[in-house]
């Protein structure tokens, strides 16, 4: 997602301090950079897309000069990769500059409401809003930090925000809700940052703000107060003695580890995207005649939940095809009723966009489901979806997954609203909005046990993944995750499959990965699973928490938290299995982050 970083100096070399900390916050992913700084009574601005170091020779970032100043990489979610649209962003009056990181999710009312007070808007951004707020309380009398106070208290959605005035030029006021904001002790004054790297050439003493905390960075000192009351906090001064290397990673070993734990943060910025576009996607949906769902790799897998969920929830019959073979398979069918959807986390797979391409040609509609705004999936869609994952560094991809199951879930739910009866949704949606605390727990409770397992077995030569129904894209994705991070020829099959021929390779000790969820498919698995067991094979089950009789019969098994609605098993289960390529990935002496051979965006067919 975006950095932020701000500083308050003894001396007024902000501008160098402010492009050489986004120097640093570089690694986190971005498309455009700015940075803001108060000199002479004035708020100066250096903002372009591009890489930093382009911005500041056309711009000069880093001879800007002033004491106080607030910088930004931005990694677009709302409105594309631009000027208009990089940080920082001012008020009308040009005398307060802003950078957030996050998510406002009421930015379209809050909009709506101050463009009727005639706050004139000039990007496409859902953070402007926050420069307008604070503007907007400050004219009714407020002073800077009531204002940014009262801006904290009526915005939904994430954020780590730093705001500077020219009212009160010596300081920093900084907010958080769920994005992380830390607070940076230092000799030549004091910091905000995004995360700890950028911070440590500055300072190792830091303070983690906490959710609801509201900064006051000045050169001399920091002040916390909780922005909910109004009354000051003490937090806790904590030492930092990460090497710069690990301190990027937020102190996991490897950015796959970090990705995963990631996850519940992106199912939260999934659950966020604007209702609008799934309204627009679903009525193109409901409009065409055929539907195919197009991708690559984890993206592929994605699309097969996505054809089940829309399948069980709306009657929608979808074709999920691995975009590669898209054109041999299917050319002659499509036509001006066709709907491709294409789902690419980069937005910028060859084979994908070929597909989207030639569909295009044919006339058919696009809808592209993204993590990459700005990507050229974004520009060949007719209507997009971002998944707002963040940037993912790993090559394999993690949160990523999860996020689009859950953006393909969401859409089959828009479209199941005119069919089905609303309460089996209404319940599934309540469902849904506890994903993030199951994803939470699913990574806690998990982690030990994949790794014993993990070093249990990963001697091994070969592995098989077995599930039925929804589950079945997840056990693909097991599969996939640990060839390519552990290079072991692993198979995956619907359970029912195993017995048309993946049964011959079975033999005494042979690892079975089973999904094993309390759910329809229950008891179809447990045939399965004897199935395996009366050839010799070691059964390792992904089962619901006190299934005693799936324990009784697995070698190992890891619990998962249990669900109501089964549509909502794959992305809590792709947890272990994810933790388990990881680890055992690292047992072997790889390094998960760069499997050999492979790249995160195959832009050649
Ligand atoms: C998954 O771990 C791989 N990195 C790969 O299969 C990937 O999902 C595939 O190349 C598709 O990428 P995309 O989503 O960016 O289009």
């Amino acid at each position: 997602m975006c950095g932020i970083f701000g500083c308050a100096l003894l001396g007024d070399n902000s501008g160098e301090v402010l492009y050489a900390s986004l120097k640093r916050l570089e690694y986190r992913g971005y498309d455009s950079a700015g940075q803001a700084t108060i000199n002479s009574g004035r708020i100066l601005v250096a903002k372009d897309v591009g890489r930093i170091d382009e911005v500041d020779s056309s711009h000069g970032m880093s001879r800007m000069r002033g004491r106080i100043g607030i910088g930004h990489t931005r990694w677009a979610t709302h409105g594309a990769p631009s000027r208009e649209n990089a940080h920082p962003h001012l008020d009308c009056s040009g005398r307060i500059a802003i950078v957030h990181n996050g998510i406002i999710e009421n930015f379209m009312e809050l909009r709506e409401l101050l463009q009727k007070r005639g706050h004139a808007f000039k990007s496409r951004t859902d953070s402007e809003v926050i420069s307008h707020l604070i503007e907007d309380f400050m004219r009714r009398g407020e002073g800077f930090v009531g204002a940014v106070r009262l801006t904290a208290e009526i915005l939904r959605g994430s954020f780590a925000s730093a705001a500077i005035c020219l009212d009160e030029p010596d300081k920093i006021v900084c907010i958080r809700r769920e994005s992380p904001l830390i607070v940076g002790i230092g000799e030549i004054g004091n910091f905000c940052s995004s995360d700890i790297p950028a911070l440590l050439p500055y300072t190792n003493k830091v303070i983690p703000l906490e959710d609801g905390d509201l900064a006051i960075v000045d050169p001399k000192g920091v002040r916390i107060l909780d922005w909910r009351t109004g009354s000051a906090v003490e937090r806790e001064v904590v030492e930092i003695s990460w090497s710069p290397e690990i301190a990027m990673k937020s102190g996991f070993a490897h950015f796959m580890l970090k990705e995963i734990y990631e996850q519940p943060m992106a199912i939260r910025n999934v659950l966020r995207g604007q209702r609008i576009y799934y309204e627009l996607a679903a009525s193109m949906l409901r409009r065409a005649s055929k539907v195919f769902l197009v991708a690559c790799g984890t993206s592929h897998h994605a699309c097969i939940f996505g054809s089940y969920a829309m399948a069980n929830l709306s009657g929608l019959a979808s074709y999920p095809v691995i975009a590669s073979e898209f054109e041999a398979q299917y050319k002659n069918l499509i036509d001006e009723d066709a709907l491709v959807l294409a789902v690419s986390q980069s937005g910028e797979t060859a084979d994908t966009l070929n597909a989207v391409r030639a569909a295009k040609a044919k006339g058919a509609s696009v809808i592209g489901i993204t993590n990459t705004m700005g990507s050229s999936l974004t520009r060949l869609s007719d209507v997009y979806i971002g998944q707002n994952s963040g940037p993912e560094i790993g090559v394999a991809a993690t949160k990523t997954f999860t996020a689009q199951v859950v953006v393909l879930l969401k859409l089959a739910m828009e479209l199941a609203k005119s069919g089905s009866p609303r309460s089996g949704i209404d319940s599934l949606a309540e469902e849904l909005a506890a994903l993030p605390s199951k994803m939470e727990e699913a990574i806690r409770t998990s982690e030990e046990k994949v790794k014993h397992i993990a070093m249990k077995y990963s001697a091994k030569g070969s592995f098989c993944f077995l599930a039925r129904g929804v589950n079945v894209p997840t056990a693909l994705e097991g599969r996939l995750k640990l060839l390519e991070l552990s290079y072991l020829p692993a198979l995956a099959y619907p359970a029912g499959e195993s017995k048309h021929g993946f049964i011959a390779v079975v033999e005494d000790g042979y690892p079975v990965i089973f999904l094993a969820p309390r759910d329809s498919t229950r008891e179809r698995i447990i045939g399965n699973m004897m199935e395996m067991k009366a050839r010799g094979a070691s059964i390792i089950a992904l089962i619901e928490r006190g299934d005693e009789e799936l324990k009784e019969l697995a070698d190992d098994f890891i619990e998962m938290p249990p669900c109501a609605n089964e549509l909502l098993y794959p992305p809590i289960y792709a947890v272990p299995l994810q933790l388990f390529a990881y680890y055992t990935s690292t047992l072997k002496g790889y390094d998960p982050d760069m499997p050999r051979n492979l790249a995160k965006s195959v832009t050649v067919v």
